[in-house]
């Protein structure tokens, strides 16, 4: 998929940052080649790709509800605008590794829009609807859409990229735009009228 400079500015929210979380940690893993076609398709000024494989999380005795001691991407996570969740389907569910990173942070999540691109076997489904109901207990909103990939390592080109045909090219530009217009809404939602509740 070959994207137009103005057409990954379109995609992403006005002076807003998106940051694109990878959630496998696999050797070999799938995820990164997924998150770089994603990445493609977004402003790079605008962008920060987080991969959890190259996260070092505290160790998970300290954690409490809320969080815990301050991440090494707490910042970041709190810097961004809006989130694209790129994780495989691990036995009906998305991995250990995204959950762990999800823990570790709250407020940095909080009143902010999210948009989800599985991958797996048969799609990722069941690895996005988990992933929804997690998102709303932290106040992320999802989008309605997302991307489930069937497969996807059938669908690498000679250097490795992802290259899917047009139809899930199209439904990624559809998630991108539906993240777009949460990301500028909530972000004056939050400056505007802050959630107290
Ligand atoms: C522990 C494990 C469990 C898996 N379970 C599923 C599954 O439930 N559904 C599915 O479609 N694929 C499943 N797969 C296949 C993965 O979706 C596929 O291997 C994918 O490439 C994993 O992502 P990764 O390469 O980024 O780790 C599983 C893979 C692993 C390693």
């Amino acid at each position: 998929m070959s994207i137009s400079t103005d057409h990954r500015s379109s995609l992403s929210p006005a002076g807003r940052r998106v940051a694109v979380i990878s959630g496998s940690v696999r050797k070999d893993r799938m995820g990164p080649t997924i998150a770089q076609w994603v990445a493609a398709a977004l402003d790079p000024a605008q962008l920060d790709l987080i991969d959890v494989a190259q996260v070092e999380l505290p160790d998970d005795s300290l954690l409490y509800p809320g969080g815990g001691p301050k991440s090494e991407v707490a910042d970041r996570i709190a810097a961004a605008d809006a989130f694209v969740f790129v994780t495989p389907e691990y036995n009906h569910s998305y991995p250990a590794s995204l959950k762990r990173l999800i823990d570790w942070h709250y407020g940095e999540w909080r009143v902010k829009p999210a948009t989800i691109v599985a991958y797996g076997v048969h799609g990722g489904y069941a690895a996005i609807e988990h992933l929804r109901g997690v998102l709303a207990e932290l106040s992320v909103v999802t989008t309605r859409r997302a991307l489930g990939l069937r497969a996807p390592w059938t669908c690498l080109d000679d250097q490795g990229r992802y290259t899917p045909d047009a139809e899930v090219a199209r439904g990624l530009t559809a998630s991108l735009a539906e993240l777009r217009w949460w990301a500028e809404v909530l972000a004056d939602a939050r400056r505007d009228r802050p959630l107290t509740i």
